[in-house]
């Protein structure tokens, strides 16, 4: 396990939430206009300039994309000093859930996380992974290999909730068709989501969300994020990588990637001195939204981690410039 020195957590999540506030008010103009692009692009940038301007020494381990393609936020990109080696490794989405804000639907947030340097699984070339996330009192009691209907059993008797009575949050993919036949053959319900497992997985963490557990397959970056908070919160998350595209499946392969491997909490992330912050921008089961007035911007910030201590919701208004 990682451990900070006190002189090394010059950033936590109150300065980090800047970040996630910047890309969400930069992406509000583009809720519901149909264009997934543009938004992202805003947010990006607006991101990009917050932790550029925070005293952060760090390295963007799982960015927007390769360098070769996108100018800010790429993998491998510094903040602060270059010549020494980074403080901490961070992971970002500036818009978790592009098309939940292009079709103006609920769920869509900005997202930054961030864990000492050499702390986090790296999971390129890897696009997409398999999960299992479930709240604190099934930490360690859920085998993520075991058949849909085991695993539903094991989370049950850990949570001490019958099966009939439980939610598992599953995006909408075909995909997952078979999944969700297995989950309602054992009797749970499944709430159905176009996007967004970030939001799902933190809800499975959370007891009392409505929510018991997220399952199936979705992008190695939000994976990433997910399991970062839920370090930091509480909770379990394991993972799996699991190819989806036909390239993506010849660089793991050539990577030499175990696909059957399911990663633990402890091998996704290394460290508990974690540092998470999302800001809704449209309101969702996690987080509100952003409401503008004439004169005020009201955002909602869910923090994680250094002083904010396991979870904290800061509600900011901003002025309108
Ligand atoms: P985007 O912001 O990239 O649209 O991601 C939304 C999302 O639903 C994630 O929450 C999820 O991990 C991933 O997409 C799943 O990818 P895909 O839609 O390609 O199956």
């Amino acid at each position: 396990m990682t451990h900070l020195s006190a002189d090394c957590r010059t950033i936590g999540a109150y300065d980090l939430r800047r970040a996630t506030e910047a890309a969400a008010l930069a992406a509000y103009d583009w809720i519901g206009r149909g264009d997934k692009t543009q938004g992202d692009h805003a947010a990006v940038a607006a991101m990009w300039r917050e932790l550029d301007s925070l005293p952060l020494d760090g390295l963007m381990l799982v960015g927007e994309g390769p360098r070769s393609e996108i100018s800010m936020l790429y993998h491998g990109q510094r903040f602060g000093n270059s010549s020494s080696a980074p403080v901490w490794d961070l992971a970002v989405d500036p818009v978790e859930g592009t098309s939940f804000l292009a079709k103006g639907m609920t769920n869509a947030m900005a997202v930054v996380a961030m864990a000492p340097h050499g702390s986090l699984f790296n999971p390129l070339p890897a696009f997409y992974m398999e999960k299992l996330a479930v709240p604190p009192a099934a930490r360690g009691k859920v085998d993520p290999a075991a058949p849909v209907a085991e695993r539903l059993r094991q989370l049950s008797d850990a949570i001490n909730k019958p099966v009939d009575d439980m939610t598992i949050y599953v995006i909408e993919k075909p995909r997952h068709r078979a999944l969700v036949e297995e989950i309602h053959a054992a009797g749970a319900r499944v709430a159905l989501y176009p996007a967004g497992d970030v939001a799902g997985a933190l809800m499975a963490a959370i007891p009392g969300s409505g929510i018991d557990a997220l399952m199936g397959t979705g992008g190695t970056p939000e994976g990433m994020l997910s399991a970062i908070a839920i370090r930091g919160m509480g909770g379990d998350f394991m993972a799996r990588i699991d190819p989806q595209l036909a390239s993506e499946h010849a660089a793991v392969e050539a990577a030499g990637i175990d696909t059957g491997r399911w990663h633990s909490l402890g091998d996704l992330v290394r460290s508990d001195d974690v540092v998470f912050c999302a800001t809704g921008i449209t309101t969702g089961l996690l987080l509100e939204g952003i409401e503008r007035t004439r004169t005020q911007i009201k955002t909602q910030t869910l923090m994680i981690g250094g002083e904010s201590g396991p979870r904290q919701m800061l509600t900011s208004w901003h002025r309108r410039g």
